[in-house]
């Protein structure tokens, strides 16, 4: 066993690494799994038994209060290979802060800032052949962190697990999205958790992707209504952007909707451009009269996972607007390629948004 000096991350590598078996060209995404995985616990006020381990099942007590009450949170975020052959972590700082403040909201022991990020790099220096070559292709991060006190009562658990493993991934979405504006059922409101990255907040969403899967949509529009009006959130895993005119919209940060680290990088990236944002409430009325007038020019998800997915049409009720086609899409499709080109390395990273491994 070897131990990694700052932390004192102990590390105990495969016997075997599963690398050569695995399939680069037909990655499912979340599916292949990378070698290893990064532990840190926190028992009796403090954070211990800092280790990268093989990737492996873990063994919890049925009373796990995560497992029970919902103390659990996530992140999702990802790293490149550049053409010169090294490593890039796209704004990892940014995604251990929304841990943060995720767990702060769930009554949880915030990670320190130190054991992410040196237990990521330790990680991927362990894992770097995992990284794949191809294009399109990328290493995705799952950090994640739950109660694991054994005792069963509503409380905030004593004790945490935070965990870091990682999958090779390619696409996650292909081809542009049919939306759906669901005003039935509502994923958040406000005072909720619905900007946490909380585990609790996805299986609500799970039936009514079901149902609007039936009516041939792909994804859900997430909405609520604020005096009589209904206002658009987000989409499943993407925050939701328009383009009505000249102006790029997208709806505000109220506390329903998950801040997303695409959402900030694509909001700074028009900026640079002088290309003019709004982050406000949108109403899904103003969206439609935008969309009869011919205005409604661009609408796209934006997310680590998918990065940007063009929305090829919009339905409400039994209303459907199909969106203009795709080679007139300028701004997604010009916030696509620069995301992808800071993140291969190809342009100036100008933001400092990489960390190399
Ligand atoms: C509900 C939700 N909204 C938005 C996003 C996009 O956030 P990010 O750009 O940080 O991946 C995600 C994915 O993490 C998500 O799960």
């Amino acid at each position: 066993m070897e131990t990694l000096e700052r932390l004192n991350i102990d590390i105990e590598r495969v016997a075997n690494s599963r690398l050569e078996g695995v399939d680069f060209d037909n990655l499912k995404f979340g599916h292949v799994k990378s070698d290893h995985m990064f532990i840190a616990q926190y028992r009796n006020g403090q954070w211990t038994n800092i280790s990268i381990k093989p990737y492996d099942y873990l063994q919890l007590s049925p009373a796990c209060i995560g497992m029970h009450y919902g103390q659990m949170i996530f992140e999702g975020l990802k790293a490149f290979r550049l053409e010169d052959g090294r490593i890039g972590i796209f704004r990892p700082e940014a995604n251990m802060r929304r841990l943060q403040r995720s767990a702060e909201r769930l009554a949880m022991e915030p990670v320190p800032a130190d054991i992410f990020m040196e237990g990521l790099q330790a990680l991927l220096e362990v894992d770097k052949s995992w990284v794949p070559h191809g294009e399109e292709q990328s290493l995705y991060i799952r950090p994640f962190q739950f109660g694991d006190e054994p005792n069963i009562g509503v409380k905030a658990s004593e004790t945490y697990s935070f965990i870091i493993f990682t999958c090779p991934v390619g696409k996650y979405y292909d081809k542009p999205v049919n939306v759906f504006v669901e005003d039935t059922y509502i994923r958040a409101a406000r005072g909720g958790v619905g900007e946490a990255k909380a585990a609790g907040n996805y299986a609500p969403t799970l039936l009514p992707a079901r149902k609007i899967k039936e009516k041939g949509y792909d994804q859900i529009l997430w909405s609520q209504r604020v005096d009589d009006t209904l206002y658009a959130g987000e989409i499943g895993t993407m925050n939701f952007f328009v383009q009505i005119g000249d102006k790029l919209i997208t709806p505000e940060l109220d506390g329903t909707i998950l801040p997303g680290v695409t959402r900030d990088s694509i909001i700074q990236l028009a900026k640079d451009e002088g290309i003019e944002v709004e982050e406000r409430m949108i109403s899904v009325k103003e969206i439609f009269k935008a969309a009869e007038t011919g205005q409604l020019k661009d609408a796209f998800g934006a997310g680590t996972a998918a990065v940007i997915t063009y929305i090829a049409g919009l339905g409400y009720h039994d209303r459907h607007y199909d969106l203009p086609p795709i080679s007139e899409r300028k701004l997604s499709t010009f916030f696509k390629q620069k995301l992808n080109n800071i993140r291969l390395g190809k342009e100036a990273d100008v933001h400092n948004w990489m960390t190399y491994v």
